[in-house]
């Protein structure tokens, strides 16, 4: 999943964690992005170099995941395209499929929700370089799936990504049922 922080990502990639171990066909890995950017990513920022780091670091993982026959969810903001571009590319690589959810939840939304208190923030300048204010958000023009989480549930949009997943041949239909 990519998206702004607060457009829902990781509320979305929890749900469709907990659908497909409840299905229990494959092993399923979280990749959440504060848990990411607190082990596998402690001590890097939020410049364009960091953010590609984090990045290809969190590709690099669930294409070593998917090699070994597991499903990797990932929910980074992932603002750019060619980062981006590059996981989808470690999943070729080693013959694993690659799903791009946009989370597309539009900025007024998200600042709204603001969940940490960053947008208030970085409105306020105590924090530069935040997505979407100060720091770029590139709009994925190659997704797979996009969803607008603004007036619809949780439920709602954890249930489109499985019958995306489903329609498209990655589940089974009854798995789901
Ligand atoms: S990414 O750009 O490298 O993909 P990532 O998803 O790992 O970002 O981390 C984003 C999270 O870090 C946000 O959800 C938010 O909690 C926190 N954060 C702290 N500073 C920033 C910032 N300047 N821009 C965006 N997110 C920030």
């Amino acid at each position: 999943c990519t998206g702004l922080s607060g457009s829902g990502k990781s509320t979305i990639a929890r749900g469709v964690t907990d659908a497909l171990r409840e299905a229990g066909e494959r092993t399923v890995t979280l990749l959440d992005g504060d848990v990411v950017r607190r082990e596998l990513s402690a001590g890097l920022g939020f410049s364009k170099a960091d953010r590609d780091r984090n990045i290809r670091r969190v590709g690099w993982v669930a294409a070593e995941i998917a090699k070994h026959r597991g499903v990797a969810i990932c929910c980074p903001i992932a603002p750019y395209a060619a980062a981006r571009a590059e996981a989808r590319e470690a999943a070729r690589v080693v013959g694993a499929g690659f799903v791009l959810v946009w989370v597309s939840t539009p900025l007024e939304v998200c600042e709204q929700r603001d969940r940490k208190g960053l947008y208030a923030k970085a409105r306020a300048g105590t924090i530069t370089g935040m997505t979407g204010i100060d720091d770029p958000y590139e709009e994925p023009t190659d997704a797979d799936l996009v969803i607008d989480t603004t007036h619809i549930s949780v439920e709602q949009a954890v249930e489109r990504v499985l019958t995306h997943l489903t329609d498209n041949g990655w589940l089974e239909p009854r798995r789901i049922a």
